[in-house]
């Protein structure tokens, strides 16, 4: 956790020791949280049982695409803290949105906990790192005049199946208890009234550049590869449960949009583990980029145009070449690997035996 001494912005009062947050009756907390696989949500619930035994009252709720309700309540509240993972270093999609039209509240006090990606190794876990995550959403806040006075990270186990093996029981039991003493301390600081104000470090700064690309592009390339493999029971599970909104049933099978989060609930909770990452739909995707990418150096421009209209043509080409692959070949193949003689092609994955994560206890 980031913090200094510097004064909290509630008024100093006389019934309270010196660095102390004065209770008052009914104070309020809203927590408003954004969780893949439930370690944001397990976060939430445990700093606001916190509070709860400090007699706050405590409204926890989740934001998602399609319950437009978790602004109601913010501008009463006398604290609210946001709780989300970190996302290639970046709050999710969705908690971005939410964020740039969150109530304006001039002097708003707010904390923020941002859950990263733990490991085990070497007979201890390690901590993730959220980059810009936090950063960010304390920007997006101040941005509607909140003061953000709290912010931190708990490292709970990776979720990043697309990425690598999520860890074993076990292991993730051990970072379990790191990221929930993280959170607890976290909690404790913020009811105590340390306030933060935490500096942003050269590398969080950089990593906003990575996590600009990972919301623009990133999190919906990763989404152009998911295919529901032939143990898949219809059950459209995946589709109710996205917090995005971005998968539908089609003729029984769940279909991805370019609204993923990449939040990988999907792929990690699906009932049946029949969600994969396909490796046949990298190696094509990969293919496309690469005849896309020289294709826009290889068009020919007029020679009769002037030199700096000739550059601004080839700039234009380059930057067709993401859109045809996000407009065009990315639904051709998508169509294509739900089509019956491809489909048992399409569904081969690095990750099918991949362990699936869940945060314990965790039912969206
Ligand atoms: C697409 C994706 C990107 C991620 N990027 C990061 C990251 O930049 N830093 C990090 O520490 N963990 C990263 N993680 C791991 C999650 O932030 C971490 O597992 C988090 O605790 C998940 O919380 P949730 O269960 O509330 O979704 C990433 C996970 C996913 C799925
Ligand atoms: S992919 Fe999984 S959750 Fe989605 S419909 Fe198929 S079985 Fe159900
Ligand atoms: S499609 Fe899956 S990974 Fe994408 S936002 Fe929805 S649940 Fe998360």
């Amino acid at each position: 956790m980031h913090s200094n001494n510097s004064a909290p912005p509630w008024p100093a009062c006389s019934c309270v020791p010196a660095g102390s947050r004065p209770i008052l009756i009914s104070m309020k907390l809203a927590i408003r949280y954004h969780s893949g696989t439930g370690n944001s949500a397990r976060a939430a619930a445990l700093i606001g049982g916190q509070f709860s035994a400090l007699a706050w009252s405590v409204d926890v709720r989740e934001i998602r695409r399609d319950l437009p309700d978790a602004c109601d309540g913010v501008l009463d509240a006398d604290l609210l803290l946001l709780a989300f993972p970190a996302l290639g270093f970046s709050p999710s999609a969705t908690m971005v949105a939410w964020l740039r039209g969150i109530p304006r509240k001039t002097g708003g006090e707010a904390a923020i906990i941002c859950c990263t990606g733990g490991d085990y190794a070497k007979g201890s876990s390690i901590g993730g790192w959220g980059g810009d995550a936090p950063y960010l959403a304390a920007r997006l806040l101040r941005k509607r005049g909140w003061v953000v006075t709290a912010l931190g990270e708990a490292s709970y186990p990776v979720n990043w199946i697309q990425a690598m093996n999520p860890p074993e029981q076990s292991y993730a039991r051990e970072i379990i208890k790191r990221g929930d003493a993280e959170a607890s301390a976290f909690a404790a600081g913020l009811a105590g009234g340390s306030s933060a104000n935490p500096r942003e470090s050269l590398a969080r700064r950089v990593s906003g550049a990575v996590s600009v690309l990972f919301r623009l592009a990133g999190r919906r390339f990763f989404s152009t590869l998911f295919v529901a493999d032939a143990t898949c029971t219809s059950c459209g599970w995946c589709a109710r449960s996205c917090p995005a909104g971005a998968i539908t049933m089609k003729k029984g099978l769940p279909r991805w949009s370019l609204r993923c989060d990449s939040c990988n609930r999907c792929v990690n909770l699906c009932p049946t583990g029949s969600i994969q990452s396909s490796s046949v739909l990298i190696g094509l995707h990969l293919v496309a980029a690469i005849i896309l990418a020289i294709a826009a150096f290889a068009v020919p421009v007029p020679e009769s145009f002037p030199g700096y209209a000739r550059a601004i043509a080839r700039i234009l080409l380059i930057a067709l070449s993401p859109v045809l692959q996000f407009s065009l070949v990315a639904p051709l193949l998508g169509a294509l690997a739900v089509v019956n003689p491809f489909r048992r092609v399409f569904s081969r994955s690095f990750m099918k035996d991949f362990r699936r994560y869940r945060a314990p206890g965790f039912r969206p």
